[in-house]
């Protein structure tokens, strides 16, 4: 139970990467877990299939997260409920065909952008301000870990590929799955993962070293 007693938040855990991290998470002993995405709908489901252990153990926020209310909202919301915050894992994202610039609208761009960069960027914001405040209290043990698909920033990610397109170039020749990435952000999120900080992490078969 390597993440006992840890407070997470898993922004898009109602499917995919995010969904099975939550349930790594909660496998490895977490004392609770914030689960953010869009719908209400899909968050209860999710919820009620849960094993009422688990259940008990995760608090769920539906909203925007490219919207500074629902970032302000999940992190109030885990800090109200469990006095603490250990992980955060950015995992909410959109992807988008590979199309030439001229054939892109920019509402498209827009749309990434704000998912992808500027909804991760805040939250990451957000979680260093709680970080500060769980210091004081002296309350955490380690600051939290962030996950996001985006590569540039200084942080601790993740980079998963090849999971959907691409397989016929990975190495391993076949898609990987949710729970292989889930697998590598529990190492980082993890004491396994302790030493590594502002890295990423690739996870895609093999595939980017045609890249
Ligand atoms: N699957 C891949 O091959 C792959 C490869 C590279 C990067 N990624 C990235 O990894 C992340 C997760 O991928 P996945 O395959 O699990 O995707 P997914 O579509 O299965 O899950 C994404 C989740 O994020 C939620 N979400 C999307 N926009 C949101 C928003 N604005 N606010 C709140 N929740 C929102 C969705 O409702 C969904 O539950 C994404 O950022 C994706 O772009 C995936």
């Amino acid at each position: 139970m390597s993440l006992q007693g840890k407070i997470c938040i898993v922004t898009g855990g109602a499917s995919g990467i995010g969904l099975s991290t939550v349930k790594a998470f909660l496998a490895e002993g977490a004392r609770g877990v914030t689960i953010v995405d869009l719908h209400q709908d899909a968050l209860s489901t999710l919820r009620a299939a849960l094993p009422a252990q688990d259940a008990e153990r995760v608090l769920c926020v539906a909203g925007n997260v490219s919207e500074e209310a629902t970032v302000e909202a999940y992190v109030s919301q885990t800090i109200d409920r469990w006095g603490q915050l250990d992980i955060s894992v950015q995992c909410a994202g959109v992807s988008q065909k590979r199309l030439p610039l001229l054939d892109t609208d920019v509402s498209v761009l827009d749309r990434i952008w704000k998912v992808n960069v500027r909804a991760w960027a805040g939250g990451v914001q957000r979680v260093q301000v709680c970080r500060a405040w769980n210091d004081v209290l002296g309350r955490a043990r380690s600051g939290p870990v962030g996950y996001s698909s985006q590569r540039s920033l200084p942080w601790t990610q993740v980079s998963p590929e090849a999971m959907k397109v691409h397989t016929e170039k990975a190495n391993l020749k076949r898609m990987g799955q949710p729970e292989e990435i889930a697998a590598a952000i529990m190492f980082l999120a993890g004491p396994s993962g302790s030493y590594c900080s502002g890295t990423t992490l690739k996870v895609d078969g093999g595939w980017s070293k045609f890249c």
